[in-house]
Protein backbone atom coordinates (compact mmCIF):
# COMPACT_ATOMS: atom_id res chain seq x y z
CA UNK A 1 0.00 0.00 0.00
CA UNK A 2 1.59 3.19 -1.09
CA UNK A 3 0.45 5.39 1.60
CA UNK A 4 0.68 9.50 1.13
CA UNK A 5 1.45 8.84 -2.26
CA UNK A 6 1.33 11.98 -4.95
CA UNK A 7 -1.04 11.89 -6.86
CA UNK A 8 -1.50 15.43 -7.63
CA UNK A 9 -0.71 15.67 -11.55
CA UNK A 10 -4.97 13.87 -11.75
CA UNK A 11 -7.52 15.22 -9.90
CA UNK A 12 -8.89 12.96 -6.97
CA UNK A 13 -12.44 12.92 -5.26
CA UNK A 14 -13.04 10.76 -1.99
CA UNK A 15 -16.41 10.22 -0.94
CA UNK A 16 -16.87 8.13 2.80
CA UNK A 17 -19.28 7.71 5.18
CA UNK A 18 -21.79 4.98 6.84
CA UNK A 19 -23.85 2.48 4.84
CA UNK A 20 -26.69 4.38 3.27
CA UNK A 21 -25.70 7.50 3.37
CA UNK A 22 -25.82 7.33 -0.64
CA UNK A 23 -22.17 7.39 -1.31
CA UNK A 24 -22.21 5.37 -4.23
CA UNK A 25 -25.16 7.27 -6.04
CA UNK A 26 -23.91 10.57 -5.37
CA UNK A 27 -20.22 9.84 -6.45
CA UNK A 28 -21.40 8.41 -9.97
CA UNK A 29 -23.48 11.37 -10.59
CA UNK A 30 -20.41 13.87 -9.35
CA UNK A 31 -18.26 11.50 -11.40
CA UNK A 32 -20.58 11.90 -14.48
CA UNK A 33 -20.85 15.75 -14.51
CA UNK A 34 -16.72 15.85 -14.22
CA UNK A 35 -16.75 12.82 -17.13
CA UNK A 36 -14.29 11.68 -13.94
CA UNK A 37 -14.35 7.45 -13.32
CA UNK A 38 -16.51 6.47 -10.59
CA UNK A 39 -14.36 3.60 -9.67
CA UNK A 40 -16.39 0.90 -7.52
CA UNK A 41 -14.49 -0.27 -4.95
CA UNK A 42 -16.82 -3.29 -4.52
CA UNK A 43 -16.74 -4.93 -7.94
CA UNK A 44 -13.23 -4.59 -7.56
CA UNK A 45 -13.23 -7.01 -4.23
CA UNK A 46 -15.62 -8.98 -6.21
CA UNK A 47 -13.12 -9.13 -9.57
CA UNK A 48 -10.79 -10.05 -7.12
CA UNK A 49 -13.60 -13.04 -5.43
CA UNK A 50 -13.36 -14.22 -9.13
CA UNK A 51 -9.28 -14.45 -9.47
CA UNK A 52 -9.16 -15.89 -6.62
CA UNK A 53 -12.15 -18.65 -7.75
CA UNK A 54 -10.37 -19.33 -10.63
CA UNK A 55 -7.23 -19.70 -9.46
CA UNK A 56 -8.81 -22.64 -7.97
CA UNK A 57 -9.56 -21.28 -3.85
CA UNK A 58 -12.90 -22.01 -2.34
CA UNK A 59 -14.63 -20.70 0.53
CA UNK A 60 -13.35 -22.27 3.55
CA UNK A 61 -15.96 -24.17 6.32
CA UNK A 62 -16.79 -21.35 8.82
CA UNK A 63 -16.56 -23.97 11.62
CA UNK A 64 -13.25 -25.36 10.43
CA UNK A 65 -10.14 -23.15 12.02
CA UNK A 66 -7.24 -24.79 10.14
CA UNK A 67 -9.29 -24.85 6.71
CA UNK A 68 -9.82 -20.55 7.18
CA UNK A 69 -6.06 -19.96 8.20
CA UNK A 70 -5.10 -22.12 4.93
CA UNK A 71 -7.59 -19.88 2.72
CA UNK A 72 -6.04 -16.94 4.60
CA UNK A 73 -2.38 -18.05 3.49
CA UNK A 74 -3.22 -18.73 0.14
CA UNK A 75 -5.31 -15.91 -0.70
CA UNK A 76 -2.65 -13.38 0.41
CA UNK A 77 -0.20 -15.43 -1.87
CA UNK A 78 -2.65 -15.20 -4.93
CA UNK A 79 -3.66 -11.74 -4.72
CA UNK A 80 -0.44 -10.45 -5.44
CA UNK A 81 -0.24 -11.27 -9.04
CA UNK A 82 -4.20 -10.25 -10.06
CA UNK A 83 -4.84 -7.46 -12.08
CA UNK A 84 -7.94 -5.66 -11.71
CA UNK A 85 -8.69 -2.10 -13.27
CA UNK A 86 -11.81 -0.13 -14.09
CA UNK A 87 -12.26 1.58 -17.36
CA UNK A 88 -15.45 3.05 -19.08
CA UNK A 89 -16.86 1.64 -22.55
CA UNK A 90 -19.89 3.70 -24.14
CA UNK A 91 -20.78 4.99 -20.62
CA UNK A 92 -20.78 2.01 -19.13
CA UNK A 93 -17.92 0.88 -16.30
CA UNK A 94 -16.35 -1.88 -17.29
CA UNK A 95 -13.79 -4.36 -14.73
CA UNK A 96 -11.28 -5.57 -16.38
CA UNK A 97 -9.01 -8.64 -15.06
CA UNK A 98 -6.10 -9.78 -16.30
CA UNK A 99 -7.67 -6.94 -19.13
CA UNK A 100 -11.11 -9.60 -19.93
CA UNK A 101 -14.08 -8.05 -18.58
CA UNK A 102 -15.30 -9.49 -15.65
CA UNK A 103 -18.88 -7.46 -15.64
CA UNK A 104 -20.85 -10.37 -16.38
CA UNK A 105 -19.36 -12.51 -14.10
CA UNK A 106 -19.03 -11.00 -11.03
CA UNK A 107 -23.04 -10.86 -9.27
CA UNK A 108 -23.06 -14.74 -9.25
CA UNK A 109 -23.77 -16.29 -5.98
CA UNK A 110 -20.28 -17.91 -5.80
CA UNK A 111 -18.71 -14.78 -6.67
CA UNK A 112 -20.58 -13.26 -3.85
CA UNK A 113 -20.20 -15.61 -1.14
CA UNK A 114 -16.22 -16.03 -2.09
CA UNK A 115 -16.25 -12.34 -1.60
CA UNK A 116 -17.70 -11.93 1.21
CA UNK A 117 -14.72 -13.80 3.18
CA UNK A 118 -11.82 -12.72 0.53
CA UNK A 119 -12.49 -9.12 1.20
CA UNK A 120 -11.57 -9.92 5.07
CA UNK A 121 -8.34 -10.74 4.24
CA UNK A 122 -5.63 -7.94 5.14
CA UNK A 123 -3.42 -9.23 1.77
CA UNK A 124 -6.06 -8.36 -0.61
CA UNK A 125 -7.34 -5.43 1.66
CA UNK A 126 -3.92 -4.12 0.76
CA UNK A 127 -3.39 -5.30 -2.65
CA UNK A 128 -6.34 -3.68 -3.58
CA UNK A 129 -5.72 -0.07 -2.14
CA UNK A 130 -2.53 -0.69 -4.54
CA UNK A 131 -5.08 -1.16 -7.56
CA UNK A 132 -7.17 1.50 -6.41
CA UNK A 133 -4.15 4.11 -5.65
CA UNK A 134 -3.10 2.77 -9.36
CA UNK A 135 -6.14 4.43 -10.87
CA UNK A 136 -5.85 7.27 -9.21
CA UNK A 137 -2.83 8.09 -9.89
CA UNK A 138 -3.74 7.10 -14.09
CA UNK A 139 -6.71 9.27 -14.11
CA UNK A 140 -9.30 11.73 -12.41
CA UNK A 141 -11.29 9.30 -10.28
CA UNK A 142 -14.47 9.59 -7.74
CA UNK A 143 -14.15 6.52 -4.89
CA UNK A 144 -16.36 6.23 -3.11
CA UNK A 145 -16.15 3.37 0.63
CA UNK A 146 -15.38 3.86 4.34
CA UNK A 147 -11.08 4.20 4.20
CA UNK A 148 -10.83 6.33 0.50
CA UNK A 149 -9.86 9.91 2.71
CA UNK A 150 -8.30 8.49 5.00
CA UNK A 151 -6.25 5.07 4.08
CA UNK A 152 -6.65 5.09 -0.19
CA UNK A 153 -6.55 8.37 -1.14
CA UNK A 154 -5.19 10.68 1.62
CA UNK A 155 -3.65 13.32 -1.01
CA UNK A 156 -7.20 13.68 -2.40
CA UNK A 157 -7.81 16.80 -3.20
CA UNK A 158 -11.62 16.90 -2.14
CA UNK A 159 -12.53 14.89 0.53
CA UNK A 160 -16.04 14.42 1.61
CA UNK A 161 -17.59 12.18 4.72
CA UNK A 162 -20.85 12.06 3.89
CA UNK A 163 -23.77 11.14 6.48
CA UNK A 164 -27.18 11.30 7.38
CA UNK A 165 -28.72 10.48 10.26
CA UNK A 166 -29.77 7.12 11.41
CA UNK A 167 -33.71 7.84 11.30
CA UNK A 168 -33.37 9.07 7.63
CA UNK A 169 -31.07 6.27 6.47
CA UNK A 170 -33.58 3.73 7.98
CA UNK A 171 -36.37 5.49 6.26
CA UNK A 172 -34.66 5.89 3.12
CA UNK A 173 -33.91 1.99 3.32
CA UNK A 174 -37.56 1.20 4.24
CA UNK A 175 -39.18 2.81 1.04
CA UNK A 176 -36.34 1.41 -0.76
CA UNK A 177 -37.47 -2.09 0.34
CA UNK A 178 -41.39 -1.39 0.01
CA UNK A 179 -40.27 -0.18 -3.90
CA UNK A 180 -38.46 -3.59 -4.07
CA UNK A 181 -42.13 -5.29 -2.95
CA UNK A 182 -43.97 -3.57 -4.96
CA UNK A 183 -42.16 -4.23 -7.93
CA UNK A 184 -42.35 -7.89 -7.24
CA UNK A 185 -39.13 -8.87 -5.20
CA UNK A 186 -39.09 -11.20 -1.85
CA UNK A 187 -38.52 -9.37 1.19
CA UNK A 188 -38.29 -10.62 4.91
CA UNK A 189 -40.43 -9.33 7.68
CA UNK A 190 -37.64 -7.78 9.19
CA UNK A 191 -37.13 -5.89 5.89
CA UNK A 192 -40.12 -4.16 6.09
CA UNK A 193 -39.88 -3.11 9.98
CA UNK A 194 -38.07 0.19 10.16
CA UNK A 195 -37.64 0.05 13.82
CA UNK A 196 -35.43 -3.04 13.05
CA UNK A 197 -33.79 -1.36 9.92
CA UNK A 198 -32.75 1.48 12.34
CA UNK A 199 -31.60 -0.84 14.57
CA UNK A 200 -29.54 -2.37 12.42
CA UNK A 201 -28.09 0.16 11.02
CA UNK A 202 -27.04 1.87 13.99
CA UNK A 203 -25.01 -1.46 15.18
CA UNK A 204 -23.51 -1.48 11.62
CA UNK A 205 -22.35 1.56 11.91
CA UNK A 206 -20.73 0.97 15.11
CA UNK A 207 -18.98 -2.14 13.76
CA UNK A 208 -17.40 0.09 11.11
CA UNK A 209 -16.47 2.85 13.17
CA UNK A 210 -14.62 0.03 15.63
CA UNK A 211 -13.23 -2.48 13.51
CA UNK A 212 -9.40 -3.26 13.48
CA UNK A 213 -8.62 -2.45 9.74
CA UNK A 214 -9.14 0.35 8.13
CA UNK A 215 -12.44 1.37 10.46
CA UNK A 216 -14.42 4.40 9.16
CA UNK A 217 -14.07 7.81 10.48
CA UNK A 218 -14.03 11.06 9.05
CA UNK A 219 -10.61 12.31 7.84
CA UNK A 220 -9.14 15.39 9.34
CA UNK A 221 -9.33 17.76 6.17
CA UNK A 222 -12.81 16.26 5.05
CA UNK A 223 -15.78 18.26 4.89
CA UNK A 224 -18.79 16.82 6.55
CA UNK A 225 -21.67 16.75 4.12
CA UNK A 226 -24.89 15.85 5.92
CA UNK A 227 -27.43 14.81 3.50
CA UNK A 228 -30.33 14.29 5.89
CA UNK A 229 -32.23 17.18 4.27
CA UNK A 230 -30.79 17.59 1.01
CA UNK A 231 -31.68 16.05 -2.36
CA UNK A 232 -29.13 14.29 -4.24
CA UNK A 233 -29.03 16.77 -6.47
CA UNK A 234 -28.06 19.38 -3.86
CA UNK A 235 -25.72 16.66 -2.35
CA UNK A 236 -24.14 16.13 -5.49
CA UNK A 237 -23.92 20.25 -6.30
CA UNK A 238 -21.90 20.96 -2.55
CA UNK A 239 -19.32 18.19 -3.88
CA UNK A 240 -18.81 19.77 -7.04
CA UNK A 241 -18.33 23.24 -5.84
CA UNK A 242 -15.90 21.95 -3.60
CA UNK A 243 -13.92 20.71 -6.54
CA UNK A 244 -14.75 23.98 -8.49
CA UNK A 245 -13.22 26.07 -5.53
CA UNK A 246 -10.04 23.63 -5.88
CA UNK A 247 -9.76 24.34 -9.07
CA UNK A 248 -10.41 28.17 -8.91
CA UNK A 249 -13.42 27.80 -11.31
CA UNK A 250 -16.77 29.18 -10.72
CA UNK A 251 -19.60 27.39 -8.63
CA UNK A 252 -22.24 25.98 -10.65
CA UNK A 253 -25.87 26.84 -8.87
CA UNK A 254 -28.66 24.92 -10.54
CA UNK A 255 -32.49 25.99 -9.25
CA UNK A 256 -33.58 23.20 -7.76
CA UNK A 257 -36.91 23.63 -9.50
CA UNK A 258 -35.49 23.95 -12.88
CA UNK A 259 -37.18 21.68 -15.48
CA UNK A 260 -40.43 19.27 -15.38
CA UNK A 261 -42.78 20.18 -12.75
CA UNK A 262 -44.97 17.48 -10.95
CA UNK A 263 -48.07 17.78 -13.79
CA UNK A 264 -45.28 17.32 -17.18
CA UNK A 265 -42.95 15.03 -15.47
CA UNK A 266 -46.75 12.89 -14.68
CA UNK A 267 -47.35 13.46 -18.76
CA UNK A 268 -44.27 12.38 -20.34
CA UNK A 269 -43.97 9.42 -17.84
CA UNK A 270 -47.03 8.23 -18.83
CA UNK A 271 -46.23 8.30 -22.59
CA UNK A 272 -43.06 6.34 -22.10
CA UNK A 273 -45.08 3.70 -20.15
CA UNK A 274 -47.82 3.18 -22.71
CA UNK A 275 -44.39 2.84 -25.34
CA UNK A 276 -43.32 -0.06 -22.87
CA UNK A 277 -46.76 -1.72 -22.69
CA UNK A 278 -46.47 -1.58 -26.41
CA UNK A 279 -49.96 -2.83 -27.09
CA UNK A 280 -51.83 -2.78 -30.27
CA UNK A 281 -52.32 0.19 -32.51
CA UNK A 282 -50.63 3.59 -32.82
CA UNK A 283 -49.61 5.86 -29.45
CA UNK A 284 -50.66 9.41 -30.46
CA UNK A 285 -50.72 12.42 -27.98
CA UNK A 286 -53.50 15.01 -28.59
CA UNK A 287 -51.08 17.99 -29.31
CA UNK A 288 -47.52 18.04 -28.51
CA UNK A 289 -47.17 16.87 -25.15
CA UNK A 290 -45.09 19.01 -24.09
CA UNK A 291 -43.43 22.71 -25.51
CA UNK A 292 -39.85 20.71 -26.41
CA UNK A 293 -38.56 19.51 -29.64
CA UNK A 294 -36.33 17.38 -28.31
CA UNK A 295 -38.41 15.40 -26.06
CA UNK A 296 -40.89 15.80 -28.92
CA UNK A 297 -39.17 14.72 -31.90
CA UNK A 298 -37.40 11.91 -29.16
CA UNK A 299 -41.00 9.95 -28.90
CA UNK A 300 -41.75 10.42 -32.46
CA UNK A 301 -38.83 8.19 -33.31
CA UNK A 302 -40.26 5.79 -30.45
CA UNK A 303 -43.60 5.95 -32.97
CA UNK A 304 -45.58 8.27 -30.67
CA UNK A 305 -47.16 11.17 -33.15
CA UNK A 306 -49.03 13.68 -32.43
CA UNK A 307 -52.68 14.37 -33.63
CA UNK A 308 -53.59 17.94 -34.38
CA UNK A 309 -57.31 18.03 -34.03
CA UNK A 310 -60.39 16.37 -32.78
CA UNK A 311 -61.20 15.18 -36.67
CA UNK A 312 -57.67 13.25 -36.78
CA UNK A 313 -58.48 11.60 -33.77
CA UNK A 314 -61.91 10.75 -34.60
CA UNK A 315 -60.13 8.82 -37.60
CA UNK A 316 -57.89 6.97 -35.28
CA UNK A 317 -59.68 3.36 -33.97
CA UNK A 318 -57.44 1.77 -32.31
CA UNK A 319 -54.15 2.13 -29.97
CA UNK A 320 -54.01 5.27 -27.53
CA UNK A 321 -54.46 8.67 -27.54
CA UNK A 322 -53.01 11.04 -24.48
CA UNK A 323 -54.10 14.08 -23.83
CA UNK A 324 -51.69 16.41 -22.20
CA UNK A 325 -51.21 18.19 -18.90
CA UNK A 326 -53.02 21.41 -20.45
CA UNK A 327 -56.14 19.40 -20.60
CA UNK A 328 -58.95 19.94 -23.40
CA UNK A 329 -61.97 21.10 -23.41
CA UNK A 330 -65.26 19.02 -21.70
CA UNK A 331 -66.64 19.26 -25.30
CA UNK A 332 -63.07 17.47 -26.91
CA UNK A 333 -62.53 15.41 -23.72
CA UNK A 334 -66.27 13.80 -24.60
CA UNK A 335 -65.41 13.24 -28.35
CA UNK A 336 -62.27 11.43 -27.44
CA UNK A 337 -63.59 9.38 -24.92
CA UNK A 338 -66.49 8.10 -27.14
CA UNK A 339 -63.78 7.20 -29.70
CA UNK A 340 -62.44 3.19 -29.92
CA UNK A 341 -59.17 4.40 -29.62
CA UNK A 342 -57.85 4.36 -25.52
CA UNK A 343 -57.77 7.48 -24.09
CA UNK A 344 -55.16 8.42 -21.19
CA UNK A 345 -55.85 11.49 -19.60
CA UNK A 346 -52.65 13.69 -18.01
CA UNK A 347 -54.55 16.89 -17.53
CA UNK A 348 -52.40 17.73 -14.55
CA UNK A 349 -54.41 17.76 -11.34
CA UNK A 350 -54.12 21.44 -10.80
CA UNK A 351 -55.98 21.87 -14.06
CA UNK A 352 -58.40 19.66 -13.30
CA UNK A 353 -59.41 21.38 -10.00
CA UNK A 354 -60.30 24.85 -12.10
CA UNK A 355 -62.50 22.67 -14.55
CA UNK A 356 -64.33 21.27 -11.74
CA UNK A 357 -64.95 24.90 -10.03
CA UNK A 358 -65.53 26.44 -13.61
CA UNK A 359 -68.45 23.47 -14.67
CA UNK A 360 -69.79 23.64 -11.41
CA UNK A 361 -70.17 27.52 -10.98
CA UNK A 362 -71.48 27.51 -14.26
CA UNK A 363 -74.12 25.40 -13.72
CA UNK A 364 -75.19 27.20 -10.66
CA UNK A 365 -75.62 30.45 -13.27
CA UNK A 366 -72.48 32.00 -11.66
CA UNK A 367 -70.62 34.26 -14.12
CA UNK A 368 -67.21 32.55 -15.21
CA UNK A 369 -64.02 34.95 -15.44
CA UNK A 370 -61.04 33.15 -16.18
CA UNK A 371 -57.86 35.56 -16.00
CA UNK A 372 -54.85 33.93 -18.48
CA UNK A 373 -53.62 34.14 -22.23
CA UNK A 374 -56.32 34.06 -24.93
CA UNK A 375 -55.59 31.26 -27.05
CA UNK A 376 -53.26 29.10 -24.60
CA UNK A 377 -54.22 25.74 -24.97
CA UNK A 378 -54.98 25.78 -20.63
CA UNK A 379 -57.06 28.50 -21.36
CA UNK A 380 -58.90 27.68 -24.13
CA UNK A 381 -59.32 23.85 -22.63
CA UNK A 382 -60.84 25.94 -18.84
CA UNK A 383 -63.38 27.97 -20.99
CA UNK A 384 -64.79 24.87 -22.50
CA UNK A 385 -65.93 23.68 -18.99
CA UNK A 386 -68.18 26.54 -18.39
CA UNK A 387 -71.59 25.68 -19.46
CA UNK A 388 -72.15 29.42 -20.29
CA UNK A 389 -70.18 31.55 -22.09
CA UNK A 390 -67.17 32.53 -19.80
CA UNK A 391 -64.40 35.82 -20.17
CA UNK A 392 -60.92 35.60 -20.74
CA UNK A 393 -59.09 38.45 -19.30
CA UNK A 394 -55.60 38.98 -20.25
CA UNK A 395 -54.38 42.71 -19.91
CA UNK A 396 -55.24 45.33 -17.28
CA UNK A 397 -57.88 47.34 -19.94
CA UNK A 398 -59.68 44.25 -20.59
CA UNK A 399 -60.20 43.99 -16.13
CA UNK A 400 -60.97 47.77 -16.23
CA UNK A 401 -63.44 47.56 -18.73
CA UNK A 402 -65.44 44.05 -18.08
CA UNK A 403 -69.06 44.24 -17.55
CA UNK A 404 -71.22 41.47 -15.55
CA UNK A 405 -74.59 40.80 -14.93
CA UNK A 406 -74.49 42.76 -11.17
CA UNK A 407 -77.27 40.03 -9.74
CA UNK A 408 -75.61 37.16 -10.48
CA UNK A 409 -72.21 36.11 -8.34
CA UNK A 410 -69.11 36.58 -10.54
CA UNK A 411 -66.90 33.35 -10.21
CA UNK A 412 -62.93 34.47 -11.09
CA UNK A 413 -60.44 31.67 -11.74
CA UNK A 414 -56.95 31.99 -12.91
CA UNK A 415 -54.87 30.17 -15.66
CA UNK A 416 -52.14 28.10 -13.58
CA UNK A 417 -49.18 29.73 -14.82
CA UNK A 418 -50.41 33.18 -14.83
CA UNK A 419 -48.57 35.99 -12.91
CA UNK A 420 -49.75 36.09 -9.37
CA UNK A 421 -49.60 40.26 -8.57
CA UNK A 422 -51.26 40.64 -12.13
CA UNK A 423 -54.06 38.32 -11.02
CA UNK A 424 -54.75 40.18 -7.79
CA UNK A 425 -54.25 43.58 -9.25
CA UNK A 426 -57.30 42.41 -12.20
CA UNK A 427 -59.12 40.80 -9.21
CA UNK A 428 -59.47 44.30 -7.54
CA UNK A 429 -60.02 46.07 -10.86
CA UNK A 430 -62.88 43.85 -11.32
CA UNK A 431 -64.19 44.22 -8.08
CA UNK A 432 -64.31 47.52 -8.17
CA UNK A 433 -67.43 47.78 -9.81
CA UNK A 434 -69.11 46.53 -6.84
CA UNK A 435 -69.95 42.93 -8.18
CA UNK A 436 -70.35 40.08 -5.95
CA UNK A 437 -67.19 38.10 -6.35
CA UNK A 438 -66.03 34.76 -5.39
CA UNK A 439 -62.12 34.21 -6.38
CA UNK A 440 -60.57 31.26 -6.63
CA UNK A 441 -56.75 31.92 -6.39
CA UNK A 442 -55.77 28.80 -8.98
CA UNK A 443 -51.84 29.85 -9.79
CA UNK A 444 -49.88 27.02 -10.08
CA UNK A 445 -46.79 27.36 -6.92
CA UNK A 446 -44.48 25.25 -9.51
CA UNK A 447 -44.23 28.54 -11.44
CA UNK A 448 -44.45 31.39 -8.99
CA UNK A 449 -41.66 29.22 -7.35
CA UNK A 450 -39.31 28.67 -10.17
CA UNK A 451 -39.88 32.38 -10.80
CA UNK A 452 -38.59 33.41 -7.41
CA UNK A 453 -35.65 30.95 -7.72
CA UNK A 454 -34.15 31.69 -10.67
CA UNK A 455 -34.88 35.69 -9.67
CA UNK A 456 -32.66 34.40 -6.85
CA UNK A 457 -29.99 32.89 -8.42
CA UNK A 458 -29.82 35.42 -11.52
CA UNK A 459 -28.88 38.28 -8.37
CA UNK A 460 -25.76 36.57 -7.22
CA UNK A 461 -24.70 35.12 -10.45
CA UNK A 462 -22.18 36.46 -13.15
CA UNK A 463 -23.73 34.24 -15.93
CA UNK A 464 -27.09 32.67 -15.92
CA UNK A 465 -27.87 29.94 -18.27
CA UNK A 466 -31.69 29.44 -19.02
CA UNK A 467 -32.67 26.65 -21.08
CA UNK A 468 -36.01 25.73 -22.26
CA UNK A 469 -37.70 25.31 -26.14
CA UNK A 470 -38.32 28.75 -28.22
CA UNK A 471 -42.45 27.84 -28.08
CA UNK A 472 -42.16 27.34 -24.06
CA UNK A 473 -44.23 30.78 -22.91
CA UNK A 474 -42.57 29.60 -19.37
CA UNK A 475 -39.47 29.89 -20.22
CA UNK A 476 -39.29 32.79 -22.47
CA UNK A 477 -40.49 34.30 -19.03
CA UNK A 478 -38.01 32.82 -16.96
CA UNK A 479 -35.06 34.35 -19.43
CA UNK A 480 -37.11 37.50 -18.84
CA UNK A 481 -36.61 37.40 -15.44
CA UNK A 482 -33.17 36.36 -15.03
CA UNK A 483 -31.61 39.32 -18.16
CA UNK A 484 -33.62 41.98 -15.62
CA UNK A 485 -30.91 40.96 -12.68
CA UNK A 486 -28.15 39.54 -14.28
CA UNK A 487 -26.86 40.81 -18.13
CA UNK A 488 -25.49 38.25 -18.85
CA UNK A 489 -28.18 35.83 -19.46
CA UNK A 490 -28.08 32.88 -22.31
CA UNK A 491 -31.30 31.33 -23.92
CA UNK A 492 -30.53 27.90 -24.86
CA UNK A 493 -32.67 24.90 -25.93
CA UNK A 494 -30.13 22.30 -25.64
CA UNK A 495 -26.07 22.45 -24.92
CA UNK A 496 -25.44 22.91 -28.40
CA UNK A 497 -26.21 26.19 -28.75
CA UNK A 498 -24.19 26.79 -25.53
CA UNK A 499 -21.07 29.26 -26.62
CA UNK A 500 -20.33 30.49 -23.33
CA UNK A 501 -17.92 33.66 -23.52
CA UNK A 502 -16.15 33.75 -20.31
CA UNK A 503 -13.89 36.12 -19.07
CA UNK A 504 -11.98 34.24 -16.32
CA UNK A 505 -13.61 36.35 -13.11
CA UNK A 506 -16.59 34.59 -12.88
CA UNK A 507 -17.78 33.35 -8.89
CA UNK A 508 -20.85 32.02 -10.06
CA UNK A 509 -23.06 30.59 -12.62
CA UNK A 510 -26.50 29.73 -12.37
CA UNK A 511 -28.92 27.79 -14.00
CA UNK A 512 -32.58 27.18 -14.19
CA UNK A 513 -34.81 25.63 -16.85
CA UNK A 514 -38.42 25.84 -18.01
CA UNK A 515 -41.27 23.33 -16.99
CA UNK A 516 -40.45 21.35 -20.11
CA UNK A 517 -36.76 20.74 -20.08
CA UNK A 518 -35.79 17.01 -19.19
CA UNK A 519 -33.68 16.69 -16.41
CA UNK A 520 -30.65 14.84 -19.31
CA UNK A 521 -30.50 18.57 -20.94
CA UNK A 522 -30.20 20.06 -17.94
CA UNK A 523 -27.23 17.67 -16.56
CA UNK A 524 -25.52 17.99 -20.26
CA UNK A 525 -25.26 21.81 -19.72
CA UNK A 526 -24.39 21.43 -15.40
CA UNK A 527 -21.76 19.01 -16.68
CA UNK A 528 -20.73 20.93 -20.17
CA UNK A 529 -19.85 24.19 -18.00
CA UNK A 530 -17.98 22.27 -15.27
CA UNK A 531 -15.86 20.27 -16.95
CA UNK A 532 -13.85 22.99 -19.15
CA UNK A 533 -10.39 22.85 -18.29
CA UNK A 534 -10.23 19.18 -16.23
FE1 LIG B 1 -49.58 21.29 -13.30
FE2 LIG B 1 -48.46 23.40 -12.24
FE3 LIG B 1 -47.17 21.98 -13.95
S1 LIG B 1 -50.50 23.23 -13.00
S2 LIG B 1 -48.68 21.12 -15.29
S3 LIG B 1 -47.83 21.30 -11.94
S4 LIG B 1 -47.12 24.17 -13.80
Amino acid sequence: MRKGRDVSSTFNIAIDGPAGAGKSTIAKKVARQLSFVYVDTGAMYRAMALYLTRKGLRRPDETNEAEKEAFRKKAAELCRDADITIVYRDGEQVVLLSGENANPYLRTEEVSSMASVSSAVPEVRVKLVELQQRLAAEQNVVMDGRDIGTVVLPNAQVKVYLTASVEVRAKRRYIENVQAVRSGAVKSEEDLDLEKIKADIAERDHRDMTRAVSPLKQAEDAVLVDSSDLGIDQVAEEILNLAADRLGRPRVVTASTAGFCFGVQNAVDTVYKEIEKGGDGPINTFGPIIHNENVVEELRQKGVGILNSVEEAKAQKDGTIIIRSHGVTKKTWEELSGGSAQVVDTTCTFVKKIHEIVHKASEEGKQIVIIGNHGHAETEGTVGWSSTPATVIETEEEARSYRADPQRIVCIVAQTTFNAEKFEKFVDLIAKNGYNIETNETICNATSERQAEARRIARQADVMIVIGGRGSSNTAKLYEICKAECADTYFIQTVDDLDLKLSGGEKIIGITAGASTPKNIIEEVQSNVRRTDF
